[in-house]
């Protein structure tokens, strides 16, 4: 971690003020050395109080999303602790694989405040523009065979769900297989990418969108969409959410591979998932029919009743799934 983490991290641990000598005493480095990193944190937002006689204090933290922030929020072992930070870049999934072919480890972590060209799923676009959302990617280096890895999304919609409800009061559901909603509307995308061979996996990409700050939406999704913003009604600070997202996602991963199922996951997902309970339209390739949703299977698919009673499992990636009103 470097000083400015560190100094960081201190101010806010600090209760009341902290003397520069105390901090240039901490890192063995002068006092004018440790004004200067008070005055780059000021400028980067941070509000730090400087008072003559008592020293530094860090007022309230706004919305800034540095490689230092994150770096001194992060409360992991190896997800999230390898952060690459981007004002802006192409698409954290990209950088992501790119990483992740060039040997980065397990647990990188990809973040950028914009993206100028952001993926969605079914080859669709995600609208990154800067300053009011998180757009993240995640290294994973499973060592278990490919055909389990979709289930990883199922992974990651637990932990990103259980993050957002740490750090904010609100209530969000998962709409199978991994989107997040509020109120049926759509807060979180996730898009899970692979790079395999025959029987093993390179690597795994686990890219998580969530509309944190924004007010306004194109309008094809006007109607669907919406932001933690709109839901609390106030500004949400980005960082905190990432680090605990991250701390869930490794807790979650660790439970995963115990089973290489969703066993351990099972109640929490469930106790999540929208659809339960609920009739639903099944889209596939080749058939369309309403159904009811039952739940999922330790193995990630959707238990649904046909209206003449049988019982089948679908497969994400096979078919989407619509409520019969609206977008859940
Ligand atoms: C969806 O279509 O629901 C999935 C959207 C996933 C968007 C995220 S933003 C961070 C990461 N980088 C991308 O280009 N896409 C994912």
């Amino acid at each position: 971690m470097g000083m400015k983490t560190e100094i960081l991290k201190l101010l806010r641990e600090t209760d009341g003020y902290i003397s520069g000598q105390q901090i240039s005493d901490r890192f063995g480095v002068s006092r004018t050395a440790v004004w200067k990193v008070i005055r780059q944190l000021q400028d980067e937002g941070y509000r730090v109080e400087a008072v003559r006689n008592k020293g530094y204090h860090i007022v309230d933290s706004p919305d800034v999303m540095t490689k230092e922030e994150l770096d001194s929020l992060m409360d992991t072992r190896w997800a999230g602790k390898n952060i690459v930070y981007y004002d802006a870049t192409d698409s954290t999934n990209l950088r992501i694989k790119q990483l992740g072919d060039e040997g980065a480890p397990h647990g990188t972590l990809a973040v950028a405040d914009r993206q100028t060209a952001g993926r969605g799923r079914r080859g669709r676009a995600w609208e990154s523009p800067a300053g009011g959302s998180i757009y993240m990617s995640l290294l994973l280096r499973p060592k278990f065979r490919p055909d389990k890895a979709s289930m990883l999304t199922l992974v990651a919609a637990c932990s990103v769900a259980e993050g957002i409800m740490d750090c904010e009061d609100v209530n969000v559901q998962i709409k199978w297989p991994n989107d997040i909603i509020i109120e049926g509307r759509k807060l979180v995308g996730i898009l899970t990418e692979l790079s395999t061979q025959i029987d093993y996996i390179n690597h795994v990409t686990v890219g998580i969108g969530i509309n944190v700050n924004l007010q306004e939406f194109p309008d094809e999704i006007r109607n669907t969409a919406t932001s933690l913003r709109i839901e609390c009604g106030h500004t949400v600070r980005r960082a905190p959410i990432i680090a605990a997202v991250m701390k869930h996602m490794e807790k979650n991963y660790e439970t995963f591979l115990q089973t290489e199922d969703l066993t351990g996951l099972m109640e929490k997902y469930s106790a999540l998932l929208v659809n339960k309970d609920k009739d639903v339209r099944i889209i596939g390739a080749k058939e369309q029919y309403q159904a009811h949703a039952l739940g999922i299977t330790p193995t990630g698919e959707l238990i649904v009743r046909r209206g003449d009673g049988t019982e089948e499992t679908v497969y994400a990636g096979e078919v989407s799934v619509r409520g019969v009103y609206g977008y859940v």
